[in-house]
């Protein structure tokens, strides 16, 4: 196996595609150590959410998204790669280190980098279309090339799920602390990351949520968005340890992706992972007793949205 020549320039553009990944709250948790052949994945607790993720369950996830980017861009770079996931009790920063070479890139991976632009958050209505069935097995399929599992709800566990989603958001509304880390993560879009509000709607958008309890209406907001949604799924782990939180985090990422080039775009139901009291009675839903650790609704938008900022690549450099 020979080391490959790694121009900065072509490492740089692997790191901007890693960065689009999705993260919660748009914390974007996560560094870059570049080394001659190597990436290292930092996680950078910095940006972790204490009240929303006291387990930096979903830091991880995010982080695992950004790897999976990694591993594409550096596919359709023309680099093979190999990926040693490392949470080690001496660094448990360091979560994953991708190690590029000659040799053929995985082609069905460079052929996803596409739908990293095109992949957003989508917090809209969907279309009323049904998902067409070979879609929904490229997402099953998706899920499980990366270690996990994507449960499809019908609709009497659909009833039950919304009604975790409308309970955790009340629940999640009730706790002031929960309120203001949501409000300290509205930022203008111009900064780079965070939940974008134009500058003029800054100051009343945090105020309000760290103030009102918004918990009732966005529980109906959310059930209308259960309702619309085309698909309602759980991605599950068999169990709940660092690397599966990260191989979660690929497999959330790669399935975003299959569906983007299906014309598909997910949006996230989380409430009843995040609250610990809730997290069991999902699991209670899916089948095996398996770990949850996203809800996701899919379908093909309604309406446009628009790309979530990003920090320049300088800043997630170590
Ligand atoms: C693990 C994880 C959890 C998330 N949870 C939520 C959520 O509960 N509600 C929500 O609206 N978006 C959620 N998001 C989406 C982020 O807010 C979104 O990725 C971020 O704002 C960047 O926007 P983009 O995905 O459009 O690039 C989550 C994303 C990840 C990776």
């Amino acid at each position: 196996m020979s080391s490959v020549n790694t121009p900065a320039t072509l490492l740089l553009s692997v790191i901007e595609a890693a960065v689009q990944a999705p993260s919660s709250h748009n914390t974007q948790p996560w560094l870059f150590r570049l080394r001659p052949d190597t990436v290292d994945l930092v996680a950078d607790r910095t940006r972790a959410l204490p009240v929303n993720d006291p387990d930096d369950r979903e830091l991880v996830i995010s982080c695992g998204a950004a790897l999976f980017n990694l591993r594409v861009a550096a596919a359709h770079a023309g680099w093979a790669t190999t990926v040693e996931i490392r949470p080690d009790p001496q660094d448990p920063d360091l979560l994953a280190s991708v190690h590029l070479r000659d040799g053929a890139p995985v082609e069905d991976l460079a052929a996803l980098l596409e739908q990293v632009e095109r992949r957003r958050t989508h917090r809209g209505r969907f279309d009323d279309e049904k998902v067409a069935a070979n879609a929904v097995a490229d997402l099953r399929e998706a899920a499980e090339a990366e270690g996990a599992e994507l449960h499809l709800l019908e609709a009497d566990r659909r009833v039950d799920v919304a009604a975790l989603v409308a309970e955790g958001d009340r629940l999640q509304f009730a706790d002031p602390r929960w309120r203001r880390e949501l409000a300290a993560w509205m930022h203008h879009r111009r900064k780079g990351d965070g939940l974008g509000v134009p500058l003029l709607a800054l100051p009343v958008t945090r105020l309000v949520l760290s103030t009102l309890d918004l918990g009732a209406s966005t529980a109906a907001k959310d059930r209308d968005r259960v309702d619309d949604s085309p698909i309602l799924a759980v991605l599950s782990t068999d169990d709940d340890s660092a690397e599966e939180w990260l191989a979660a985090g690929q497999a959330l990422q790669r399935l975003l992706l299959v569906g983007a080039g299906h014309g598909l775009q997910g949006g996230y139901l989380n409430q009843p992972c995040q609250v610990s009291e809730l997290r069991p009675r999902l699991r209670s839903l899916i089948p095996g007793g398996r770990a949850p650790q996203v809800v996701l609704r899919l379908g093909y938008p309604a309406e446009g949205g628009y790309p979530g900022p990003r920090r320049d690549v300088a800043e997630v450099l170590l």
